[in-house]
Protein backbone atom coordinates (compact mmCIF):
# COMPACT_ATOMS: atom_id res chain seq x y z
CA UNK A 1 0.00 0.00 0.00
CA UNK A 2 1.17 2.94 -1.04
CA UNK A 3 1.32 6.82 1.02
CA UNK A 4 -1.43 7.56 -1.48
CA UNK A 5 -3.80 4.95 -0.06
CA UNK A 6 -7.14 5.99 -0.48
CA UNK A 7 -8.59 7.53 2.41
CA UNK A 8 -11.88 8.68 0.59
CA UNK A 9 -13.39 10.53 2.69
CA UNK A 10 -13.73 12.41 6.42
CA UNK A 11 -16.38 9.78 7.94
CA UNK A 12 -13.94 6.56 6.90
CA UNK A 13 -12.46 5.31 10.63
CA UNK A 14 -8.24 4.42 10.58
CA UNK A 15 -9.99 1.05 11.43
CA UNK A 16 -12.90 -0.71 10.69
CA UNK A 17 -13.41 -4.61 11.33
CA UNK A 18 -16.68 -6.12 10.17
CA UNK A 19 -18.17 -9.61 11.56
CA UNK A 20 -15.00 -11.20 12.53
CA UNK A 21 -14.34 -14.42 13.00
CA UNK A 22 -11.31 -17.01 13.96
CA UNK A 23 -11.30 -20.62 13.74
CA UNK A 24 -8.31 -22.27 15.08
CA UNK A 25 -7.53 -25.92 13.73
CA UNK A 26 -9.68 -28.08 11.42
CA UNK A 27 -12.60 -30.38 11.63
CA UNK A 28 -13.76 -31.97 14.72
CA UNK A 29 -10.97 -29.80 16.29
CA UNK A 30 -12.08 -26.53 15.23
CA UNK A 31 -12.00 -23.94 17.72
CA UNK A 32 -13.88 -20.18 16.99
CA UNK A 33 -12.07 -18.04 19.06
CA UNK A 34 -13.31 -14.95 17.56
CA UNK A 35 -17.03 -15.39 16.54
CA UNK A 36 -18.02 -12.55 14.52
CA UNK A 37 -17.90 -9.20 16.22
CA UNK A 38 -17.83 -5.23 14.68
CA UNK A 39 -15.33 -2.67 16.10
CA UNK A 40 -14.22 1.13 14.55
CA UNK A 41 -11.42 2.81 15.42
CA UNK A 42 -10.51 6.25 14.95
CA UNK A 43 -7.15 8.23 14.78
CA UNK A 44 -5.80 9.49 18.36
CA UNK A 45 -8.05 6.81 20.36
CA UNK A 46 -6.65 4.98 23.40
CA UNK A 47 -8.52 1.93 23.83
CA UNK A 48 -8.39 -0.53 26.40
CA UNK A 49 -8.93 -3.91 25.83
CA UNK A 50 -10.20 -6.43 28.95
CA UNK A 51 -11.98 -9.72 29.40
CA UNK A 52 -11.34 -13.12 30.66
CA UNK A 53 -9.02 -14.85 29.70
CA UNK A 54 -9.63 -16.51 26.67
CA UNK A 55 -11.93 -14.54 25.67
CA UNK A 56 -10.19 -13.64 22.28
CA UNK A 57 -8.19 -10.50 23.24
CA UNK A 58 -4.90 -11.16 21.95
CA UNK A 59 -6.25 -13.08 18.92
CA UNK A 60 -8.21 -9.77 18.04
CA UNK A 61 -4.84 -7.90 18.60
CA UNK A 62 -3.13 -10.36 16.11
CA UNK A 63 -5.63 -9.59 13.69
CA UNK A 64 -5.87 -5.71 14.08
CA UNK A 65 -1.90 -5.72 14.11
CA UNK A 66 -2.13 -7.41 10.78
CA UNK A 67 -0.07 -9.88 11.50
CA UNK A 68 -2.78 -13.21 11.28
CA UNK A 69 -5.66 -13.08 9.12
CA UNK A 70 -9.14 -13.41 10.24
CA UNK A 71 -10.72 -16.44 9.05
CA UNK A 72 -13.46 -14.22 7.59
CA UNK A 73 -14.77 -11.21 7.87
CA UNK A 74 -13.40 -7.63 6.59
CA UNK A 75 -10.97 -5.43 7.85
CA UNK A 76 -10.41 -1.90 6.61
CA UNK A 77 -7.14 0.41 7.37
CA UNK A 78 -7.45 3.40 5.92
CA UNK A 79 -9.94 2.13 3.65
CA UNK A 80 -8.18 -0.73 2.57
CA UNK A 81 -9.18 -4.45 2.60
CA UNK A 82 -6.85 -6.19 4.64
CA UNK A 83 -8.16 -9.20 4.42
CA UNK A 84 -7.30 -9.17 0.54
CA UNK A 85 -3.53 -8.84 0.90
CA UNK A 86 -0.59 -11.43 0.71
CA UNK A 87 1.70 -11.81 3.38
CA UNK A 88 4.14 -9.62 1.71
CA UNK A 89 1.67 -7.24 1.56
CA UNK A 90 0.66 -7.41 4.98
CA UNK A 91 4.04 -7.25 6.60
CA UNK A 92 4.79 -3.88 4.46
CA UNK A 93 1.47 -2.56 5.76
CA UNK A 94 2.58 -3.62 9.58
CA UNK A 95 6.33 -1.89 9.02
CA UNK A 96 4.61 1.40 7.92
CA UNK A 97 2.09 1.82 10.62
CA UNK A 98 2.36 -0.54 13.22
CA UNK A 99 4.20 -0.36 16.63
CA UNK A 100 4.10 -3.46 19.17
CA UNK A 101 4.92 -3.85 22.23
CA UNK A 102 4.70 -7.61 24.19
CA UNK A 103 4.15 -8.67 27.90
CA UNK A 104 7.43 -10.22 28.08
CA UNK A 105 9.92 -7.62 26.33
CA UNK A 106 10.72 -9.58 23.29
CA UNK A 107 14.51 -7.97 23.18
CA UNK A 108 17.42 -9.33 21.74
CA UNK A 109 19.76 -10.68 24.53
CA UNK A 110 23.47 -9.30 24.76
CA UNK A 111 22.49 -6.05 22.38
CA UNK A 112 22.54 -2.83 23.39
CA UNK A 113 19.62 -0.89 24.06
CA UNK A 114 20.35 1.41 20.42
CA UNK A 115 20.52 -2.10 18.47
CA UNK A 116 17.28 -3.14 19.86
CA UNK A 117 15.68 -0.30 18.91
CA UNK A 118 17.14 0.05 15.29
CA UNK A 119 16.43 -3.15 14.25
CA UNK A 120 12.69 -2.11 13.13
CA UNK A 121 15.30 0.39 10.31
CA UNK A 122 17.16 -2.14 9.49
CA UNK A 123 14.57 -4.00 8.13
CA UNK A 124 13.43 -1.12 6.39
CA UNK A 125 16.96 -0.81 4.87
CA UNK A 126 17.66 2.83 6.06
CA UNK A 127 21.40 4.18 7.18
CA UNK A 128 23.40 3.80 9.34
CA UNK A 129 23.45 7.04 10.34
CA UNK A 130 19.68 7.65 9.58
CA UNK A 131 19.51 4.20 12.40
CA UNK A 132 21.41 5.74 15.31
CA UNK A 133 19.98 9.31 15.42
CA UNK A 134 15.94 7.71 15.15
CA UNK A 135 16.64 5.32 17.93
CA UNK A 136 18.47 7.50 20.23
CA UNK A 137 15.65 10.06 19.51
CA UNK A 138 12.98 6.85 20.54
CA UNK A 139 15.43 6.15 23.63
CA UNK A 140 14.99 9.75 24.70
CA UNK A 141 10.98 9.87 24.20
CA UNK A 142 11.01 7.01 26.42
CA UNK A 143 13.41 8.35 28.93
CA UNK A 144 16.39 6.41 28.54
CA UNK A 145 18.62 8.76 27.44
CA UNK A 146 22.38 7.68 28.21
CA UNK A 147 21.10 4.27 28.77
CA UNK A 148 22.11 3.34 24.99
CA UNK A 149 24.61 0.88 25.46
CA UNK A 150 22.80 -1.35 27.93
CA UNK A 151 21.89 -4.51 26.94
CA UNK A 152 18.32 -6.15 28.76
CA UNK A 153 20.67 -7.84 31.30
CA UNK A 154 21.84 -4.33 32.46
CA UNK A 155 18.21 -3.07 32.87
CA UNK A 156 15.37 -3.27 35.27
CA UNK A 157 11.99 -4.56 33.93
CA UNK A 158 10.31 -1.43 33.60
CA UNK A 159 13.62 0.02 31.48
CA UNK A 160 13.28 -3.11 29.07
CA UNK A 161 9.62 -2.46 28.74
CA UNK A 162 10.55 1.42 27.64
CA UNK A 163 13.11 0.05 25.23
CA UNK A 164 10.49 -2.11 23.63
CA UNK A 165 8.44 1.17 23.54
CA UNK A 166 11.10 3.02 21.90
CA UNK A 167 11.94 0.01 19.28
CA UNK A 168 8.03 0.31 18.34
CA UNK A 169 7.88 3.87 18.19
CA UNK A 170 11.36 4.59 15.96
CA UNK A 171 9.70 3.73 12.64
CA UNK A 172 6.63 6.59 13.44
CA UNK A 173 3.55 4.04 13.49
CA UNK A 174 0.26 5.38 13.50
CA UNK A 175 -1.33 2.70 16.15
CA UNK A 176 0.67 0.87 18.60
CA UNK A 177 -0.38 -2.47 19.64
CA UNK A 178 0.04 -3.26 23.13
CA UNK A 179 -0.57 -6.69 24.79
CA UNK A 180 -0.65 -6.76 28.66
CA UNK A 181 2.61 -4.08 28.24
CA UNK A 182 2.55 -4.01 32.10
CA UNK A 183 1.66 -7.57 32.73
CA UNK A 184 5.20 -8.25 34.01
CA UNK A 185 5.98 -4.95 36.26
CA UNK A 186 5.17 -3.94 40.09
CA UNK A 187 2.66 -0.62 40.04
CA UNK A 188 4.82 2.01 40.46
CA UNK A 189 6.67 0.49 37.14
CA UNK A 190 3.29 -0.04 35.54
CA UNK A 191 1.74 3.56 36.12
CA UNK A 192 5.15 4.81 34.66
CA UNK A 193 4.75 2.73 31.04
CA UNK A 194 1.01 3.89 31.34
CA UNK A 195 2.35 7.23 31.90
CA UNK A 196 4.07 6.77 28.78
CA UNK A 197 1.52 5.53 26.39
CA UNK A 198 -0.77 8.37 27.14
CA UNK A 199 2.36 11.31 26.13
CA UNK A 200 3.05 8.92 23.02
CA UNK A 201 -1.15 8.89 22.59
CA UNK A 202 -1.72 12.76 23.92
CA UNK A 203 1.46 14.37 22.37
CA UNK A 204 2.02 12.67 19.57
CA UNK A 205 -1.37 11.45 18.83
CA UNK A 206 -0.24 7.85 18.42
CA UNK A 207 -3.24 5.66 18.17
CA UNK A 208 -2.74 3.20 21.38
CA UNK A 209 -4.52 -0.77 21.52
CA UNK A 210 -3.95 -2.18 25.01
CA UNK A 211 -4.64 -5.64 26.04
CA UNK A 212 -4.69 -5.44 30.11
CA UNK A 213 -6.58 -7.28 33.06
CA UNK A 214 -6.16 -4.07 34.83
CA UNK A 215 -8.38 -1.76 35.77
CA UNK A 216 -5.80 0.03 37.33
CA UNK A 217 -4.30 0.46 33.84
CA UNK A 218 -7.32 0.36 31.67
CA UNK A 219 -8.43 3.64 33.46
CA UNK A 220 -5.44 5.58 31.45
CA UNK A 221 -7.57 4.64 27.97
CA UNK A 222 -10.35 6.82 26.17
CA UNK A 223 -12.45 3.78 25.66
CA UNK A 224 -12.62 0.60 26.74
CA UNK A 225 -13.54 -2.76 25.33
CA UNK A 226 -14.19 -5.87 26.71
CA UNK A 227 -14.60 -9.11 25.33
CA UNK A 228 -16.42 -12.24 26.58
CA UNK A 229 -16.95 -15.51 24.30
CA UNK A 230 -15.03 -14.41 21.30
CA UNK A 231 -17.67 -11.90 21.05
CA UNK A 232 -17.70 -8.43 22.18
CA UNK A 233 -19.39 -7.46 25.74
CA UNK A 234 -18.93 -3.78 25.80
CA UNK A 235 -17.43 -0.97 24.64
CA UNK A 236 -17.54 2.26 26.68
CA UNK A 237 -15.62 6.06 26.96
CA UNK A 238 -13.70 6.28 29.26
CA UNK A 239 -12.46 10.11 30.93
CA UNK A 240 -8.49 8.89 31.07
CA UNK A 241 -6.99 9.05 34.75
CA UNK A 242 -4.39 11.79 33.52
CA UNK A 243 -6.81 14.12 32.96
CA UNK A 244 -9.09 13.42 35.84
CA UNK A 245 -5.37 14.07 37.52
CA UNK A 246 -4.88 17.06 35.98
CA UNK A 247 -8.26 18.58 36.53
CA UNK A 248 -7.87 17.59 40.54
CA UNK A 249 -4.44 19.48 40.49
CA UNK A 250 -5.55 22.38 38.58
CA UNK A 251 -4.90 25.47 40.55
CA UNK A 252 -8.56 27.47 41.78
CA UNK A 253 -9.13 30.03 39.14
CA UNK A 254 -9.23 33.56 41.09
CA UNK A 255 -12.70 34.71 41.06
CA UNK A 256 -13.51 38.01 39.48
CA UNK A 257 -15.49 41.09 39.98
CA UNK A 258 -14.15 41.83 44.08
N1 LIG B 1 -2.72 -20.70 17.88
C1 LIG B 1 -3.82 -21.17 18.47
N2 LIG B 1 -4.29 -22.41 18.19
C2 LIG B 1 -5.40 -22.91 18.76
N3 LIG B 1 -6.14 -22.23 19.64
C3 LIG B 1 -5.74 -21.01 19.98
C4 LIG B 1 -4.56 -20.40 19.42
N4 LIG B 1 -4.41 -19.17 19.96
C5 LIG B 1 -5.44 -19.01 20.80
N5 LIG B 1 -6.23 -20.09 20.83
C6 LIG B 1 -7.47 -20.25 21.61
O1 LIG B 1 -8.35 -19.17 21.31
C7 LIG B 1 -8.96 -18.67 22.50
C8 LIG B 1 -8.67 -17.19 22.64
O2 LIG B 1 -7.28 -17.04 22.91
P1 LIG B 1 -6.61 -15.63 23.16
O3 LIG B 1 -5.17 -15.87 23.27
O4 LIG B 1 -7.07 -14.68 22.12
O5 LIG B 1 -7.25 -15.22 24.56
P2 LIG B 1 -6.96 -13.97 25.48
O6 LIG B 1 -8.25 -13.27 25.69
O7 LIG B 1 -5.84 -13.18 24.94
O8 LIG B 1 -6.55 -14.68 26.85
P3 LIG B 1 -5.43 -14.26 27.94
O9 LIG B 1 -6.09 -13.19 28.78
O10 LIG B 1 -5.23 -15.52 28.71
O11 LIG B 1 -4.20 -13.78 27.25
C9 LIG B 1 -8.45 -19.52 23.65
O12 LIG B 1 -9.40 -20.48 23.96
C10 LIG B 1 -7.19 -20.15 23.09
O13 LIG B 1 -6.96 -21.42 23.66
MG1 LIG C 1 -3.87 -12.81 25.61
Amino acid sequence: MSDAAPQASGSVPLIRLRNIVKVYGEGGLAFKALKGFDLDIEQGDFVAIMGPSGSGKSTAMNTLGCLDRPTSGEYLFKGVHVEDLDRDERARLRRRYFGFVFQGFHLLPRTTAQENVELPLLYRGETNAARREAAAKALEAVGLKGWEHHTPAELSGGQQQRVAIARAIVSNPVVLLADEPTGNLDTQRSEEIMELLWKLNSEQGITVLMVTHEPEMAAYARRIVRFKDGLLDSDTRNEPFMLRRAARSAPVQPQEGH
